[in-house]
This record gives structure tokens, C-alpha cells and sequence, in this order.
């Protein structure tokens, strides 16, 4: 296939930008599909059952009303995940229910309740329900993972069919094609390897041919799932060599009657033993769902950490995969200085999106006392890598450091690309903390560039640091704290999973011309790598845009926040993958504006071109952007950073809209608490409401950018798992209804409707890619609707007038050619 595609493209006369390689962008190879689920839902108006007790335990609440709504599931029981929490700024406790059937889980089988005063307000569902009462649905050997790929090649198929040789700067959108290109090459390339192996005498022979054979299923995962074709090869050719090296060890626990886990030594090109246990996983059954059996797996290596579901019996397929790892591709208005003897950074101030536009200066240490209790320097020994041998239990004992390790954000050069991060280099600043380190790279011969770049660690890990902490002590404000699964070695005591500080590695040397962020599970930590920019003489750095590391960081953020602290498994494609990267640039974007309106492009300084590295800057003019729901239908929008990029563009009209009736607030960092702990309302936040009870309301904020992050973040919370758009469109609007009681509602929905989201969008026959078939929806809910009808707008997706021509700079051609691959292709003309 991947020669028939070079072919088409020279056919189409663009051998002559074959050569042109410039700035190859690293690319990671990632695997991310998974069944489609018919029945999810995302219910925002529940309807009660009149039995259901009013309670003031929200647990009992959810349990009431998990109990009504699952009581005909034979087999079926359910559990409280212990990861729910309740939002102390909302009030709202969110509940994660995980469903098993004959007492293993379905890993897919998740339901999400908000509730607040003893009442649910949302919910989620996608709990398996057979499609028959009484029918157990059990499927062996479906193969969800082929269609996937077959709706793929007939995708690509129409898109070389549009080739136009005769007009080779036009009609052929290349991002587009080269993304499909990689979709497939990665995802599809192994889809018939199960039955490859499962008929080799060398699989077949070794040892244990028992069904639910744990290391077949796991090595053949491997296979597809090394970026290394010559490991792949190598595994092929001595298949029972690598069986029978590795170990798998079976973990009984003594309480309760789930199967056991289990870990894998030996694995090849993982680098830590994985973590199994068995699960059920469901499938497409017509309008319902089967069960499948899998082996669960936890796979962590040198660029993905992947959960994924393999069929426990032969022959293995992989029936879903999740990349917890996210590749990128933003600051404030100044915080007031407090006093006290803080460390100082010589930085591109909050505010200052890139070295384009602004100068360093010194900065203080600005935390939060509420966000960073100890400062961005200090961390319990109990919870520090480097003291783990002296193994203190007592977290009073702290440890203060004059480098860029602390207790949210661990900073340091990763010049050799790997895992090993511990003892890497990191600037230190002296007993007084002054990071003031040297920043003027020079021109040099193209040989020299990196070795001047590396000059400037100092400055750049010192950036790194620095960006890193105000994020976290930003989100932690609006709500991203301990019990929602933030980042932190130690959580002082206030609930969730501690020794889960970010890792961030700048100047990481495994590529160029990226970023990516890790995000395990709540209580392992987050991995940022930020990498040099070869775009130019001398090299960018990416340590020094804010906007690429906000973007990353905020990974962290909706990925805990989306279906509980404990599941990072929510935001894996289509749709839903897509919003994880969309909510980064809305972020970043958002972060870095100030009352003055301007358009944005996301990544320009690094990227060398002015118009970033999406296809639109982000703007309310539709000449300057026009991206609308439809657009997720265009030919290339399969892949998270497109459709990432139409969220982000939907959130941004959204949030003019509340700026316009709000007005703006120039810094986003809420006033400090006070002594005694309370937060003051300064200009920032409303006059505090009471209840009839007396209780106080939630702190609302005051101006439109405030509320629309404090709402985003809500919305994450208050999502179900695997969100599609209509889903996060609703939780935003569930969000402002908690908390201003809908006012709000208006405006919200005009917003989405402007972009297509409105009440009558639809959408038919979700892939797992991004595919299907979409309607923009204009239209508002009765109540807003004036005596002026919406206007009729054309769908601006569906054209194909996007190709501005400018495009050479983006070296996606020369991937094409580098790449190559010893298999075969199975393609359908
Ligand atoms: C670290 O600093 C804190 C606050 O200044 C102090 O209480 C603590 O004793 C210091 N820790 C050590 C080990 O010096
Ligand atoms: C980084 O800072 C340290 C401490 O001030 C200094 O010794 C070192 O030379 C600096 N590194 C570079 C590459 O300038
Ligand atoms: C906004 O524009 C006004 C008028 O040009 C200017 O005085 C002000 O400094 C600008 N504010 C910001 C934050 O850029």
C-alpha cells in the first residue's frame, strides 16, 4: 500500500517536493483504536424514579441509582470506584462505577453519576447490557480491529482518487493524506497476524498451548506494538525463544473474588514489567454490545505506555488500544510578587508565549500557598526518588533543594532520549535560589547547532520548571487538586494518589520538532518530553514556548479529570482522543490572550511559521477559520490533532461569547487564600451566595476567560468516558447550570450552534478513527430562540478550498519516502 500511495503521489507530479526535506518532525509511532459503543450515553437531565430516596450520603445516592438502572444485567454486578470524590469548590461528588459480569470487569462497562444534594444531575452509562433479557452474549473471535482497518483503506482509497495531477499544489491535502498514511502503517500494518501466528507451527509448538495462554497474547501485542520493524522481525523469526524467556507472575489477593492480576517479566521492548489481569471488553453487536474475553495489559516503553485489550483466546486479536502518551503539537498576565525569600528565575515571564514576543526578566516564586504548600523547591523526604533508600515513612521531614526538583514538577536535561531521569543534569541555583543563567544562542554551521543549543540547558530546564509550576498551581485553582488526580509526590494529606510529580525532560533527545506527555493512572507519575526545534538557525527550543508546554501538561489534566482519577483510558481516539488534544491549544490559547482580541496559531515560534502548526490559527472569523462539527467529516480529519483542532476552534467562540458578556480578567490566577485559609473575592470572583440552608454557593468567577476555564474544568469532571462532542458539549452546559444555575445557557448554546454544535447536530456511524458521517447543527433550545431565525450558514467543512499552497515548509513528503516497510500489504483494489 505504502508504495502504491508514493506512486499516486509522483503520479500526481510532486516528485520534486519529494526532495525538499527540511524539518522532518519526529513522529511517534502510536496505536490507538477501539470499538465504538452503540448504547453509550450522556444523560444530563435524569429522570427520577419516584422510589429513589433523597439521601444526604451521595454514595448511597449513586448506589440507589445504579441498582435501578442495572438490576436486569444477569451476572452483573457493579463497584464504586475508589476514585470518586467530591468537588469541594461545587459541591458535586463524582462517582465511578465499574461494571463486572460473572465477577470480572468489563473494562468498558463504566458509568459516571454527579450528584449534589442528594440528587444525580448527570450521568453516564456505557454499562454492557445484553441485547436479549436473560441472554448471556458471549462472542469468541470477533474481530472489531479489521473493520476498523477496512473502513480506514476505503478512506485513503477515496483520497488518492481526489489526487489531481494536473494541479499539484492543489486538491490534494497532504497533512491529510500523510496522516491517514501513518494511521494505517501503525494501527493496521499487523491486523492479520493473529491468524499469521496462530497458524505457525513455531507459535503453535512452544510449550502450554492452552487457550488463555497470557505470553502469546502479550508477544504478539509486542509485535505490533515496537516501533522497531527489525525487533518485529526478530520476534517473528524466534517466536519461542521470546515465549518462553518471559515471566509471568500471578498476584492472589486474599480478599475478594476477582481474578487474579499478574505481571510479565522479559517483555520484549517494554521497559518496565507489565501489569495484566483478565477483563471482559465490549464489541459491536449490531445496535448492542458482546462480551469479549481479553487479557487486559499495561505496557510501558521508551514513547507509549498503552493499555490494551488482546483476546484471551487464540487467535489473539487486539480488540482496543490506548496510548497514554499524547504528542503535542502557551502564559498570563503577571501574578502579583509575594514576599518572602523564594527562589528567583531569570524566565519569559507568564504572559510571554515564546521569545518572539517578549524579553526575560526575573521572576519570583510565585506559588500558591494553597496549590504548593511548600513551595515549588521542597518535597517530603517519605516521597522523594532520591531518598527512597533511606526509607522514612514520616512526610513532616522536608527537604528543601536549590535545583529544579520539587514536589509537582521534577526538571532536567534528557539529552540521551531515555527513560533514566533520577540522576540527569539539572541547574543548581545555590543556597539562594537564583536561577539566572545564560540565554543568547548564536547562528552556527548547521553541524554545531545542537551543541550550541545544549549551551542554554540551564536556562531552558530553569523555563521548564517554571512554566510546569505555575500550570499545576493554576489547574489547581480551578479545581485540578489531589482527590481529582493531580501531580504531586506529596498530597499533604488531602486525599488521592501521591508520588505522581510530573517528570519533564527538555532538550529531550529522542527527536526534534515535538512533544509528548504521559499520563498513567493517578499515583504513577506524568512524563513531559519537550524536544529542540530544528526549524531554524539556531534551533528553537520547546522548553521556551509556553504554549507547546501548557498544551502538553493540560493531557495531564483531562485525562485524570475525564471518568476518575484512576482511568486514563478515557481519551483514546476518535472523538474523544481528539478533545484531549483540543482542550491543550484551548487552553494554552486561552492562557496566553489578553483584553486586546487577537487571533492565535498554536506552536509558530518553534514550528518557524507563522501559521503554527495546525491547519487555522484559532479565530472568530470563519474566512480566518473555518471549522464547524461538519469539518470532522473533511478527508484528513482522522486523527486526534484535526479533530482536536475543530474542539479547540468550537471552545474559543464559545468563550468569546462569555467575554462579551462578562468582560475579561487580565490575571487568571484567583486571589491567594488568606491566613486562616479562606479565599477572598477580591475583583476576581462574585460576592459569595448562601443556600437557604446557609451554606455557602461555590465561588463563581467574575469575568467571562475565568468562567469559561472554571467551566471546561468542570465539564472534564462532569463527562463521561470516552466523550464525543455532543457529550462535552453537554457537561460545559451541565457545568454552568451547577454552578451559576444556567445562566449562562444561552449564550453557551449560541456559541456551539455558531460552530454547528446545536441541538440538531447529529451524527451517524462513528469509527473508531474519527470517521462518520456528521450534520451541523444551527440550532438553539426553544427558549433561546429569538424572533429571528438562525441564520442558515453554509457548512464551511465540506469544501475542499482549504489548500493554501504554502504548505512545502511542513516536511511531510519526506516521511513518505523514508519510510518503508518489509511486510506486505493486505489492500482491498
Ligand atoms: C526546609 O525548609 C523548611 C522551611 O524553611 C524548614 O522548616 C525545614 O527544616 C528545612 N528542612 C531541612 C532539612 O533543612
Ligand atoms: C550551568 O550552571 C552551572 C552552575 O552555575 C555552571 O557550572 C555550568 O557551567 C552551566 N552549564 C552551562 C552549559 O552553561
Ligand atoms: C490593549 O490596547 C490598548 C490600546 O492600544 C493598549 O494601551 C493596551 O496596553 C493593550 N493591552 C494589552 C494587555 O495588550
Amino acid at each position: 500500500m505504502r508504495r502504491l500511495f508514493v506512486a499516486a503521489i509522483a503520479a500526481a507530479g510532486l516528485a520534486g517536493v519529494l526532495a525538499h526535506d527540511s524539518h522532518p518532525v519526529s513522529r511517534r509511532k502510536t496505536l490507538s483504536f477501539g470499538p465504538v459503543l452503540p448504547h453509550a450515553a450522556y444523560h444530563t437531565n435524569p429522570v427520577y424514579h419516584t422510589r429513589l430516596l433523597r439521601s444526604d450520603d451521595p454514595y448511597e445516592v449513586a448506589r440507589t441509582f445504579v441498582e435501578d438502572l442495572v438490576r436486569d444485567i444477569p451476572g452483573g454486578s457493579y463497584q464504586i470506584r475508589k476514585d470518586s470524590y467530591t468537588d469541594q469548590a461545587t459541591g458535586v461528588t463524582h462517582v465511578y462505577v465499574r461494571q463486572y459480569v460473572n465477577g470480572i470487569e468489563v473494562a468498558d462497562g463504566d458509568i459516571n453519576l454527579n450528584v449534589k444534594d442528594g440528587v444525580v444531575l448527570s450521568y453516564g452509562d456505557s454499562f454492557f447490557r445484553p441485547k436479549e433479557a436473560g441472554a448471556q452474549a458471549f462472542q469468541r473471535d470477533v474481530d472489531p480491529h479489521s473493520e476498523y482497518c477496512q473502513s480506514l483503506e476505503r478512506e485513503i482509497a477515496d483520497q488518492l482518487q481526489h489526487i489531481d495531477g494536473s494541479k499539484p499544489q492543489h486538491g490534494v491535502d497532504r497533512d491529510a493524506l500523510t496522516q491517514l498514511g501513518y494511521l494505517y502503517d501503525w494501527n493496521c500494518q499487523f491486523v492479520n497476524l493473529p491468524d499469521f501466528m496462530s497458524e505457525s507451527p513455531d507459535f503453535a509448538n512452544a510449550e502450554d498451548a492452552a487457550s488463555g495462554d497470557v505470553t502469546r497474547a502479550l508477544l504478539q501485542f509486542m509485535i505490533a506494538a515496537t516501533p522497531s520493524e527489525e525487533l518485529s522481525a526478530e520476534i517473528l523469526g524466534n517466536t519461542g525463544k521470546y515465549i518462553s524467556d518471559m515471566r509471568v507472575t500471578f498476584e492472589h489477593h486474599l480478599a475478594g473474588d476477582h481474578p487474579p492480576t499478574f505481571t510479565v517479566d522479559n517483555v520484549p521492548d517494554a521497559v518496565n514489567p507489565v501489569k495484566g489481569r483478565l477483563a471482559f471488553v465490549q464489541v459491536p453487536n449490531g445496535d448492542a454490545t458482546s462480551l469479549q474475553l481479553v487479557w487486559k495489559f499495561e505496557v510501558e516503553m521508551k514513547d507509549n505506555w498503552y493499555e490494551a485489550a488482546v483476546s484471551a483466546e487464540a487467535p489473539h486479536r487486539i480488540i482496543s488500544v490506548v496510548d497514554w502518551a499524547s504528542d503535542s503539537p502557551v502564559p498570563m498576565a503577571p501574578i502579583p510578587p509575594k514576599g518572602g525569600e523564594g527562589a528567583t528565575y531569570n524566565v519569559f515571564a507568564w504572559g510571554i508565549n515564546d521569545p518572539s514576543v517578549g524579553e526575560r526578566s526575573i521572576q519570583k516564586e510565585n506559588f500558591d500557598t494553597l496549590a504548593s504548600p511548600l513551595g515549588w523547591h521542597a518535597l517530603p523526604y517519605a516521597n522523594d526518588p532520591e531518598s527512597s533508600h533511606l526509607r522514612l515513612k514520616d512526610s513532616s521531614k522536608i527537604r528543601n533543594t536549590t535545583t529544579t526538583w520539587g514536589n509537582n514538577v521534577f526538571a532536567h536535561e534528557d539529552w540521551e532520549g531515555r527513560n533514566n531521569w533520577v540522576n540527569n543534569y539539572r541547574p543548581d541555583a545555590g543556597a539562594n535560589k537564583v536561577f539566572d543563567f545564560k540565554y543568547n544562542p548564536q547562528v552556527t554551521l548547521t553541524d554545531d547547532a545542537l551543541e550550541e543549543a545544549q549551551k542554554y540547558i540551564n536556562a531552558t530546564v530553569t523555563q521548564l520548571f517554571y512554566t510546569s509550576n505555575l500550570v499545576h498551581d493554576l489547574y489547581y485553582r480551578y479545581g485540578f487538586n489531589e482527590v481529582a488526580g493531580n501531580f504531586q509526590q506529596h498530597n499533604f494529606g488531602r486525599g488521592g494518589q501521591e508520588n505522581d510529580a510530573v517528570i519533564a525532560n527538555a532538550q529531550d533527545g529522542s527527536g526534534y520538532n515535538n512533544a509528548n506527555f504521559m499520563t498513567p493512572p493517578d499515583g504513577q507519575n506524568g512524563r513531559c518530553r519537550m524536544y529542540l526545534w530544528n526549524t531554524a538557525n539556531p534551533y528553537r527550543d520547546g522548553d521556551l514556548e509556553a504554549g507547546i508546554v501548557i498544551h502538553e501538561l493540560s493531557h495531564g489534566l483531562s485525562t485524570r479529570l475525564t471518568g476518575g482519577p484512576a482511568n486514563s483510558g478515557c481519551l483514546g481516539w476518535g472523538e474523544s482522543g481528539g478533545m484531549g488534544e483540543g482542550w491543550g491549544d484551548f487552553l494554552a490559547t486561552t492562557i496566553r490572550s489578553n483584553r486586546n482580541y487577537s487571533d492565535y496559531a498554536m506552536g509558530s515560534w518553534a514550528a518557524n511559521q507563522e501559521k503554527g502548526i495546525r491547519n487555522y490559527p484559532y479565530s472568530l472569523d470563519e474566512t480566518v477559520n473555518p471549522s464547524t462539527y461538519k469539518t470532522l467529516d473533511k478527508p484528513g480529519y482522522w486523527g486526534v490533532h484535526a479533530i482536536g483542532e475543530v474542539w479547540a476552534q468550537i471552545l474559543w467562540v464559545v468563550s468569546n461569547r462569555l467575554i462579551a458578556k462578562h468582560g475579561f480578567v487580565d490575571d487568571l490566577f484567583p486571589p491567594k487564600p488568606l491566613d486562616d485559609g479562606t479565599i477572598p473575592e477580591g475583583d476576581f470572583y462574585r460576592a459569595r451566595e448562601y443556600d437557604a440552608q446557609g451554606k455557602p454557593k461555590p465561588l463563581v468567577p467574575k469575568h467571562g476567560n475565568s468562567l469559561v476555564v472554571q467551566l471546561v474544568l468542570d465539564g472534564m469532571k462532569l463527562q463521561p468516558c470516552r466523550p464525543s462532542f455532543f457529550d462535552a458539549r453537554d457537561a460545559i452546559i451541565t457545568a454552568d447550570k451547577t454552578l451559576t444555575g444556567g445562566e449562562n445557557f444561552c449564550e453557551l448554546w449560541e456559541g456551539f450552534a455558531s460552530r454547528g454544535l446545536g441541538v440538531d447536530a447529529k451524527v451517524e456511524g462513528r469509527t473508531p478513527w474519527g470517521g462518520g458521517v456528521r450534520t451541523n447543527g444551527v440550532r438553539v433550545p426553544a427558549e433561546c430562540s429569538s424572533d429571528v431565525p438562525p441564520p442558515e450558514e453554509p457548512a464551511p467543512g465540506d469544501g475542499d478550498d482549504d489548500d493554501d499552497g504554502d504548505d512545502d515548509d511542513w516536511p511531510w513528503l519526506a516521511w513518505v519516502v523514508q519510510h518503508s516497510t518489509p511486510y506486505s500489504w493486505r489492500w482491498p483494489f
